[in-house]
């Protein structure tokens, strides 16, 4: 949608109060704040800046291009974090430490306050959730203008307006899924060739170490044609590229929002299903998902996968720890044995797959034994990549209440996993070397200007002598040299036309 000549069509002047339904509602505020920023510039004499600074997931960076298009919406331009006159902290709760770090942000943004009266900084994302956190930031800071939550992100131009009209700290936070208005307002992508999208919201699972479920709420699914409308227009605005999120997309469709209400899905509508309709829109080439929980990965998926060469050879499949005794501990409702069936049916079926996990150590209870178990299934599997964790602790989780392992024995399990993870990658890679592969061109490389970077389907990384009118194409490049976690390639097409 062409959001500017919506904004533009319409005489907000003329409106006596904001208007109620949205997200007309957030255009006004969009528009109000305009007029706002324009009397500010004009007496300052200069433009004024915005930055958002992003923790955690794909979903937290999903939401910031969100919030990054509304401030440009508004005529700000982008600056760094500490020239910027409105900054944004996109917050993430996974662990614990993280709460510590952004205090200390906090503490750090007090004195670039000071010396910029006109600086007003805000605070999001999963963090805010927490009724705790909140009370501790409206006690302890403030000097903090805006406090909002991740179901609040599409009303960042009526907070943003409030706190202008006087509001000394405005503290927004809803708890229950509400409609996001995620094709009709403004998104300011990082690429403008792939997009994320959200497909669903929250998290039902309730693993006993996990917070998520607890301040993202629980599943719901946005309805198919909703999801397909907004890849349409974005294919329209020349994506070519879709990554489809959620927290568990395997169990997509359970519960569907439809508006604002949320209606039980009747149809068997399921994900392989609609990664099958997200391939058919025509001017798509790739789609990939995030994240799938073991649980739900059925064999119906694995077929969509095997059948669709647009489905990218990639798979993020969490495992966890490899020990069934921690895994029922964590209420993952899968076994080692379950898990290594799947890994086995994918690698059968679709034999250049690339499969990644996240692994935590130190869960409650752990024993050498069951870390051992986790180390002999990163041998089993050999990941293409490892996110590796340690435990935390995280108030209010089932395994918070469970006795913890002694700090210094999960140091040492995991420094002794990283060694296991990096040894069974360096015998995985270069396995595609001297092959031709369809690589997704990205970015110019930040190191050697001559040079540039993108992904093939299975997400590995390849840098090859180009240009940037290569950006956004797809380019067979055969891979010559492998260095480590990504290769050096030659363009394998001829690029008479592109190359200057
Ligand atoms: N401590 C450490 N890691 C965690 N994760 C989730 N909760 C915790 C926690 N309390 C990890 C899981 C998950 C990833 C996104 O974060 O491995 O898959
Ligand atoms: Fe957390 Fe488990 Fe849900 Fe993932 S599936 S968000 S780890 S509760």
């Amino acid at each position: 949608m062409d959001f500017n000549n919506e904004f533009k069509g319409i005489d907000f002047d003329a409106m006596d109060y904001p208007p109620t339904d949205e997200p007309l509602r957030q255009m006004y505020f969009m528009y109000k704040l305009r007029k706002v920023f324009d009397e500010k510039e004009k007496s300052l004499g200069r433009k004024l800046t915005y930055c958002v600074v992003t923790f955690g997931c794909q979903m937290n960076a999903h939401d910031s291009e969100k919030l990054e298009g509304i401030l440009e919406e508004i005529g700000l331009n982008a600056a760094s974090e500490d020239t910027a006159d409105i900054v944004i902290y996109n917050t993430c709760t996974v662990r614990e430490n993280a709460n510590q770090k952004l205090y200390g942000h906090l503490g750090q943004l007090k004195a670039a306050k000071k010396s910029n009266s006109e600086m007003l900084i805000a605070l999001c994302g999963c963090m805010m959730q927490q009724d705790d956190v909140r009370e501790y930031i409206r006690e302890k800071f403030r000097f903090v203008d805006v406090v909002f939550g991740t179901f609040n992100v599409f009303m960042l131009a009526e907070l943003l307006y409030r706190r202008y009209s006087g509001e000394k700290q405005v503290i927004e936070v809803k708890k229950e899924h509400g409609k996001n208005f995620e094709n009709s307002l403004p998104e300011k992508r990082k690429y403008s060739f792939k997009s994320g999208v959200n497909i669903m919201y929250g998290c039902n699972n309730f693993c006993t170490y996990c917070i998520v479920p607890y301040v993202r709420g629980r599943e719901i699914s946005r309805t198919p044609e909703d999801i397909l409308d907004e890849i349409k227009s974005l294919v329209a605005d020349g994506v070519t590229e879709i990554m489809l999120l959620g927290q568990n997309v395997n169990s997509y469709g359970k519960k569907y929002m439809d508006e604002s209400e949320i209606v039980k899905s009747s149809a068997e509508y399921d994900f392989p299903e609609l990664l099958n309709d997200v391939c058919k829109i025509e001017g798509i080439r790739r789609v990939r998902f995030m994240t799938s929980h073991p649980k739900d990965l059925s064999d119906r998926l694995i077929e969509a996968i095997k059948n669709n060469p647009k489905v990218c050879r990639q798979m993020h499949l969490p495992v966890q720890a490899g020990s069934n005794r921690i895994l029922k501990a964590m209420n993952r409702h899968y076994t080692r044995e379950h898990y290594l069936e799947i890994i086995e049916k994918l690698r059968a079926s679709v034999p250049d797959i690339g499969i990644t996990t996240d692994i935590m150590v130190g869960f409650p209870g752990e024993t050498e034994e069951d870390f051992l178990d986790t180390v002999d299934i990163v041998d089993r599997v050999g990941y293409d990549q490892v996110f590796t964790f340690i435990y935390s602790r995280r108030s209010g989780t089932p395994a918070a209440e469970m006795e913890q392992v002694p700090e210094d024995v999960v140091k040492d399990r995991f420094d002794r996993l990283l060694k296991k993870v990096s040894e069974k990658a360096a015998e995985r890679v270069g396995r595609f070397k001297n092959t031709i592969a369809e690589v997704l061109v990205e970015d110019m490389d930040s190191h050697d200007e001559t040079m540039v970077t993108g992904r093939m389907s299975n997400n590995t990384l390849v840098h090859f002598k180009g240009c940037k009118e290569m950006i956004g194409k797809y380019i067979n490049v055969k891979l010559t040299e492998e260095k480590g976690f990504y290769y050096i390639g030659e363009p394998a097409d001829n690029l008479e036309g592109l190359a200057e």
